[in-house]
């Protein structure tokens, strides 16, 4: 009998972290990507929006405390694929766009902030990882959520550019009162927010792989990352 021949495969799913600041379009390449790739997306902004949602819901103060702890236990965050969308499901219910409201994007710098929120909400995203191969986007994804991440790419786009494609966002969302300076002033107040807070601000990773996508189309920055991926040797599942 003839010996047995096995191949093996020496191609792996990956774990690829897409930071950078607000409205960059980090989270429609980490979606494409996951969808190129067969991977599953996390979307870890909108896990700080949903807890910054159920804080205003419940009327509670973004600070350190036991209304705080008791809230986090409270609170169960689930990602599940409706039509092929990754939606977000808080305490089994889709809040869907109220996590893109004003009082949101206000409020959720400071709740982000928290140490008890950024432990809460890191350890639920090392939870999501998997062998099927994961696209996570964020602010500290390549820094402190998945430093051993096989892709790090950091998104940057001009700010006037960014500004726009967020004023659109907020329009789909019913949020017609916001003017474009508002935008700008809020993506930059957050951009400080989130790069000066003492725990896992946001920070371009040493070994992260710049892009600049002002002035690529959608397809072009998914062309150009799944290159990339690709090339380190990513595949579906
Ligand atoms: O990606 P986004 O704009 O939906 O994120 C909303 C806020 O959540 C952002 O201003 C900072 C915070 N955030 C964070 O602190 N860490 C992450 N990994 C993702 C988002």
């Amino acid at each position: 009998m003839g010996a047995k021949v096995r191949y093996y495969c020496r191609v792996k799913a990956l774990t690829i972290a897409v930071d950078g600041y607000a409205s960059c379009g980090k989270s429609t390449l980490a979606k494409d990507l996951a969808s190129a790739l067969g991977y599953q997306y996390i979307d870890s902004g909108a896990m700080y929006r949903a807890v910054t949602w159920y804080l205003l819901q419940h009327r509670l103060e973004a600070e350190e405390g036991e209304n705080l702890q008791r809230a986090l236990s409270d609170i169960a965050i689930d990602f599940v694929t409706q039509s092929g969308e990754t939606v977000l499901l808080l305490n089994g219910k889709e809040p869907g766009l109220a996590l893109r409201s004003k009082e949101v994007n206000r409020m959720v710098s400071p709740v982000s902030a928290l140490h008890s929120v950024r432990i809460a909400m890191v350890e639920r995203q090392r939870a999501f990882a998997t062998r099927a191969g994961l696209t996570m986007d964020g602010r500290d994804i390549g820094t402190y959520v998945f430093p051993e991440a096989e892709l790090k790419i950091f998104v940057q786009s001009r700010p006037e550019i960014r500004a726009a494609r967020r004023l659109a966002e907020l329009r789909k969302a019913g949020e017609l009162q916001w003017t474009l300076e508002e935008v700008l002033a809020n993506l930059r107040e957050r951009d400080t927010m989130d790069s000066n807070r003492d725990f896992a601000p946001l920070r371009r990773a040493d070994d992260a792989v710049d892009l600049d996508n002002s002035d690529l189309n959608r397809e072009e920055q998914l062309a150009w990352a799944l290159e990339l991926a690709l090339a380190r040797g990513a595949v579906r599942p």
